[in-house]
């Protein structure tokens, strides 16, 4: 079991994506820290995750509220000793639109949970990964990243923002055994997307071998289906206008 004796912290580990990676990581051997804001749903995870053999604890966490994302890293660390893995999944897609036509707050509040909340989960564990010298950190991004559709501004951005903060931070704590990377779960059916043909599962494998890379392993890199994507928008030449090169 890839991830046996490890302490895995999940976030937004109530449904969709996050449920998934927190059963899957408790399939492999991990003791999982589900977080999110609603506890019952969390139980219901748990249970399925005890009825498979696996062990897990439940916290409810609003990754808005940094001062709580402390908290809840310190007590999980009192409580289970360590802290292995972070994945950061938590996400809202609620403000898409013309950037004419989405008020700036609604683009700070997707900008909060998807940007700033991971960030402070970061923050709450790096000091404990640094300390114990070991840490894998997964954070789920999106291919939206890249894609820059119209429409999507506040949450293009603020997984392009993902992307760049996994690249800055991986090369910060390399030093230290700590691999962090992104990864794209690709276009799954959950309450964020229910049109989509994939099942959320499908995400799992991914997120399993990037939360249990050996040392030598990829850090600051973007993944869908454990196939490399890139970072952040490329130049779209057939649509932008002025000479190459310009800035
Ligand atoms: N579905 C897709 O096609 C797709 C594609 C690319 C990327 N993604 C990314 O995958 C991740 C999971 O998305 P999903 O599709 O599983 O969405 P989902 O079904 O809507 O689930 C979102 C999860 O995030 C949690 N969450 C939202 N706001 C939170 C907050 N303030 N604090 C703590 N937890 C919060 C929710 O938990 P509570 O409401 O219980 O707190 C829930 O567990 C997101 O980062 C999303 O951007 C999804």
């Amino acid at each position: 079991m890839e991830l046996k004796g490890k302490v895995a912290l999940v976030t937004g580990a109530s449904r969709g994506i996050g449920a998934e990676i927190a059963l899957g990581y408790a399939r492999a051997g991990a003791h999982v820290v589900l977080t999110s804001r609603d506890e019952e749903r969390m139980q219901a995870v748990a249970e399925q995750i005890a009825a498979g053999g696996g062990s897990s604890s439940v916290f409810r966490l609003d990754v808005t509220e940094y001062a709580e994302v402390g908290r809840v890293v310190n007590r999980t660390v009192g409580e289970l000793g360590r802290i292995d893995v972070l994945c950061n999944n938590a996400g809202v897609n609620f403000a898409n639109g013309p950037v004419a036509e989405i008020p700036p707050e609604r683009f700070a509040n997707v900008f909060a949970v998807n940007t700033a909340g991971l960030y402070a989960c970061c923050y709450a564990v790096l000091p404990h990964m640094i300390a114990q010298g070991y840490g894998r950190i997964v954070n789920v991004s999106s291919a939206s990243a890249f894609m820059c559709q119209p429409g999507s501004a506040a949450y293009a951005g603020s997984k392009a923002a993902v992307n760049a903060l996994t690249a800055v931070l991986a090369k910060e704590v390399r030093e230290h055994d700590i691999l962090v990377n992104a990864m794209s779960p690709g276009a799954v059916r959950t309450d964020m997307n229910p049109t989509a043909d994939t099942h959320p599962v499908e995400a799992v494998p991914t997120a399993v071998w990037l939360a249990a890379l050996p040392a030598e392993g990829p850090t600051g890199r973007f993944y869908r289906f454990m196939e490399e994507l890139p970072m952040l928008p490329e130049h779209d030449r057939d649509f932008m206008s002025g000479p190459s090169g310009s800035r």
